[in-house]
């Protein structure tokens, strides 16, 4: 018997619906909010607002490129955390509330689960995914995580950012260069110009696995301000070389701990997930890595990087057949370990 789940994703600025049937996807619709944009980050209360706007669209709209009704339908998948709450309360009692009325169950799902699990989605029937276990690395603006995953339901975080998260890193330096929010996908764009080179700037000195990104954002901070005091024009004269080298160092610091992981757990297949494995450096880096050392990368589709109901259903559809459903009193969180 087939199963078809359908994803809902609401954890912060994009509403998003899914079809998945037995981990094939039909459908993946995204609504990105555009209301933030004005106030350089997301602004909660309009969020919430504008996923109420657009849930209903979104989901019908699901459906409609699956080519499948409602009621063929086995279960419902939604975001349960983290994230903003308002944000997460549309997506889960909407989930809920059609689960009721088609009478079929609901599944909650971990948001950074279904980043790591976004690697198991199929296209296609004969399309490879990964084997257990694998290391993840999962770098957004709210975490970096070094996650071994022996299964969809045992996944240990062995490394995290003791400060800031890869993409706050990304996103506040960028600030520093007058950037607009998020300034990720900008240093992305001006990196490929510039000079990797060009300036150095400090590299985090901490044990095991973890992450520290808050003393490169100082000697970033730093290096702009002592150059102003020289050239009034430094960072508009040197905006593809500032990126570039800023860019380098990030992915040299994420590379070294993901290698110290890889070496002391033995795993053959690296995966990435999260809002900066859209970055192409990171993509570049990490295949590389993996080439060098003959393991297998999982590099995601860029549209599985943002937030997606792709990788919620998919979560969900892991979840389903071992019948772990949830009741409908669970409500939802802002705050989680994996
Ligand atoms: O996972 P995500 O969409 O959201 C949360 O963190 O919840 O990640 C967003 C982060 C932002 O910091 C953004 O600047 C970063 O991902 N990002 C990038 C790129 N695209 C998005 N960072 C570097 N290069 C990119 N191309």
């Amino acid at each position: 018997m087939s199963i078809t789940i359908l994803g809902i994703e609401s954890s912060c600025d994009d509403t998003s619906a899914a079809v998945i049937t037995d981990g094939i996807l039909r459908s993946n619709v995204i609504a990105s909010q555009k209301v933030h944009e004005a106030f350089g980050g997301v602004v909660p209360e309009l969020a919430s607002r504008a996923h109420q706007q657009n849930i209903v669209p979104v989901v019908s709209e699901a459906l409609r490129q699956a080519e499948i009704s409602a009621s063929d339908l086995d279960a419902i998948a939604f975001t349960r955390g983290p994230g903003l709450l308002g944000s997460l309360l549309v997506g889960t009692s909407f989930a809920k509330g059609m689960a009721i009325g088609l009478n079929i169950p609901t599944v909650d799902v971990n948001h950074l689960h279904g980043h790591v699990l976004s690697h198991f989605i199929k296209e296609t029937e004969d399309q490879e995914v990964p084997e257990f276990p694998f290391i993840c690395l999962l770098i957004s603006g709210g975490n970096s995580q070094i996650i071994l995953v022996n299964s969809p339901f045992d996944m240990k975080i062995i490394g995290s950012t003791i400060d800031d998260a890869a993409g706050e890193a990304f996103d506040k330096c960028a600030k520093v260069m007058g950037l607009p929010y998020p300034g990720g996908p900008h240093i992305d764009r001006l990196a490929a110009e510039g000079d990797p080179d060009a300036f150095k700037f400090a590299k985090p000195h901490i044990p095991d696995y973890d992450y520290s990104f808050s003393g490169l954002k100082t000697s970033f901070l730093y290096t702009v301000r002592d150059n102003l005091k020289i050239d009034p024009d430094f960072i508009q004269n040197r905006m593809p070389d500032l990126a570039a080298s800023l860019q380098k160092t990030i992915i040299d610091i994420l590379i070294d701990k993901l290698n110290k992981a890889v070496k002391h757990y033995k795993v053959k297949q690296v995966a990435i997930g999260g809002g900066v494995s859209a970055n192409s450096g990171v993509r570049k880096a990490v295949d590389e890595y993996c080439r060098r050392r003959d393991l297998k990368a999982w590099i995601p589709k860029r549209s599985y990087t943002t937030d997606n109901a792709a990788m919620v259903a998919m979560a969900g559809y892991f979840k389903f057949k071992e019948g772990m459903f949830c009741t409908l009193d669970l409500p939802p969180y802002s705050k989680v370990e994996v």
